[in-house]
């Protein structure tokens, strides 16, 4: 049996990292093959059993609390495994994926490569090691309009860097305004 193929789908908010995933579950559905959607329980901003993105289209999807339960669901008829918002998921991702990809499985993950703070998630960087494909989405800069967002800033800064959430908490923006806004909140902070 050949192994199946890893694609990771990247890039701050609003980015289109879900709606990306959504298509390829389309086509796969289209083609009438077998796949489970995952997300993790964690990501409840509209439902706890559909992936939704931030244009409103939704598919159902298994909610789980850590990447181990992904196996308990696998039945080995399934063509494909579609996981969402994976910075939400422990280190055991990598292990698990790796496992699917090997037994034939094509895998298709998305979610942030980097939090508000700009640091990596580090579960995304391991999946991306592993990946034949990643995709890095481009989201629109909240503040000059162009299309070079490649970070999420957060307007109301509690200092976690897990927290979920949306309009209300972040923007997406590209990395010269980034430096900018942080500049004027430390400055403003100064004072
Ligand atoms: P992600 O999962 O990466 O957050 P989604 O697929 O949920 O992205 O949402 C993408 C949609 O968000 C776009 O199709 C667009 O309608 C909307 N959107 C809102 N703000 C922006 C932005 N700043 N740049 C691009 N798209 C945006
Ligand atoms: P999205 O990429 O589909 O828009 O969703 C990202 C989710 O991650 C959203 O619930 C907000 C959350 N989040 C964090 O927990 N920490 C962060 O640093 C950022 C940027 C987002
Ligand atoms: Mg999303
Ligand atoms: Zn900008």
């Amino acid at each position: 049996m050949n192994s199946g193929n890893l694609i990771v789908i990247v890039g701050p908010m609003y980015s289109g990292k879900t709606s990306e995933l959504i298509s390829f579950i389309e086509i796969y559905s289209l083609g009438k093959k077998r796949y489970k959607v995952f997300k993790p329980i964690l990501d409840n901003r509209y439902n706890d059993t559909y992936i939704v993105s931030h244009s409103n289209t939704s598919i159902k999807a298994i909610p789980i609390n850590n990447s181990k339960e992904i196996l308990f669901h696998i039945d080995g008829d399934e063509k494909a495994v579609f996981i969402d918002e994976i910075q939400f998921l422990d280190e055991y991702l990598r292990e698990t994926v790796v496992e699917l990809i090997n037994s034939g499985k094509d895998v298709y993950c998305a979610g942030l490569d980097l939090s508000y703070k700009n640091n990596p998630f580090k579960v995304t960087s391991l999946l991306m090691a592993h990946a034949d494909t990643v995709i890095k989405k481009k989201a629109v800069c909240h503040e000059c309009g162009e299309y070079k967002g490649t970070i999420s800033y957060k307007i109301v800064d509690n200092g976690e860097e897990i927290d979920v959430g949306g309009f209300e908490k972040y923007i997406a923006v590209c990395r010269d305004c980034y430096s900018k806004l942080k500049q004027k909140k430390e400055l403003t902070e100064e004072n």
